[in-house]
């Protein structure tokens, strides 16, 4: 399998099309030190955080452009018009994590795919958590899988890079995941970049410089445990809205951007709001954010209580039918029903 993340040094800022030295000491100067980190930026951002207006937007567009450019002709990303054949290799690139749950990796059609953004949102106690600890767990054995098969011994270890708002990630869960489930629980650990985020600007700041953490420490999989939390809290009233609904929109462009650049899988969690169903008056839940999470998202999973278990439904995905899974949270992190000891009746979804 190629791996983008293990040809990052090889195209340097020099080699991009027009790119003259004082541009790359400005772009250095930034923080924007590589081809990839170039290559996701939003021109107008770029073209604003120059601030010598030394370049306009449409000049910006040019540079970002050449960067992806020359990640195309070096095979590091996707043509704007590709064949089919492309296309089908193009998917082969693409790596899924597993889970640890057999039924919960089929509903995702073999794990968390990179070059996507999956959103698990739900309720509190619903399980979004507890999925992205185990995934942690699990996913880590399948990097060093791939490692091995490259032979990649100059290669920095894949990593996952954790990023928490909700100050719920906890070491020792993860510890007791991998050992139930007979993985090394050290090498797990060591392997995870965990992150506590008290603010939506230090968020903001973080996800900006993203793409220096995902080459630094060679990521395979950003977590981020929850997107919407702090601007939740922090943006809550009515006047607020639109520039909360602003600033998501634009982290979700970026990562976006990071999921195919770099081949990663973002797994993002989301919280819910309830609205009222006007003709029954029943009360329903839905994912928080509206309309800019929804569209930000390439899988959309909903997760809901059913007794001592949960129930996850694809709600949004661009090539799996509507479809739901149970599973049970245990001390070995989500895993099937049936191989779970629960009183509950089949009858229950
Ligand atoms: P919020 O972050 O509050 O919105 O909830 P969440 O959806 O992230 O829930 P989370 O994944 O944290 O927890 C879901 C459920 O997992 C809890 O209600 C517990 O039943 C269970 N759980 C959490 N931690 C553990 C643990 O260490 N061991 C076991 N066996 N179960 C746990
Ligand atoms: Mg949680």
């Amino acid at each position: 399998m190629a791996h983008i993340a293990s040809r990052l040094k090889e195209v340097k800022m020099e080699e991009i099309q027009d790119i003259t030295s004082d541009m790359i000491d400005k772009l250095r100067k930034l923080n924007i030190n590589s081809v990839y980190q170039l290559a996701v930026q939003i021109p107008s951002e770029l073209a604003f955080e120059i601030s010598d207006s030394s370049i306009d937007i449409e000049s910006a567009a040019r540079l970002v452009g050449n960067a992806r450019k020359i990640l195309t002709e070096n095979d590091l990303l996707s043509k704007e018009f590709s064949t089919a054949n492309d296309m089908l290799e193009k998917r082969n690139e693409i790596s899924r994590y597993s889970t640890g749950s057999s039924n919960f990796d089929t509903f995702l059609d073999g794990g968390f795919q990179t070059q996507a953004v999956t959103e698990i949102a739900g309720e509190f106690g619903s399980g979004k958590s507890q999925i992205c600890q185990t995934l942690c767990a699990a996913a880590i054995t399948l990097m060093e899988n791939d490692r091995l098969v490259e032979n990649a011994t100059q290669k920095p270890t894949e990593s996952i890079i954790f990023i928490d708002t909700e100050n719920t990630f906890k070491a020792n869960r993860i510890h007791q995941i991998a050992e139930q489930k007979d993985l090394d629980p050290e090498d797990i650990l060591k392997r995870i970049y965990h992150c506590n985020i008290y603010s939506s600007e230090q968020l903001e700041v973080l996800i900006d410089e993203l793409p220096k953490f995902i080459e630094q420490y060679n990521a395979r999989i950003v977590i981020i445990d929850s997107i919407i939390s702090l601007h939740r809290a922090e943006f809550s009233g009515r006047g607020t809205l639109v520039e909360r609904q602003q600033k998501l929109g634009r982290m979700l462009n970026k990562l976006r951007r990071y999921a195919e650049v770099y081949n990663v899988a973002v797994v993002i969690t989301n919280q819910v709001v309830s609205y009222s169903d006007g003709t029954s008056g029943l009360d329903y839940m839905k994912a928080a954010g509206g309309n800019i999470v929804a569209h930000g998202s390439t899988y959309r999973i909903f997760l809901r209580k059913s007794g001592k278990n949960r129930v996850a439904t694809m709600e949004d995905s661009p090539c799996q039918p509507y479809q739901r899974v149970k599973f049970a949270i245990s001390e070995s992190g989500i895993q099937d029903v049936s191989s779970y000891k629960t009183e509950e009746s089949e009858s229950a979804w």
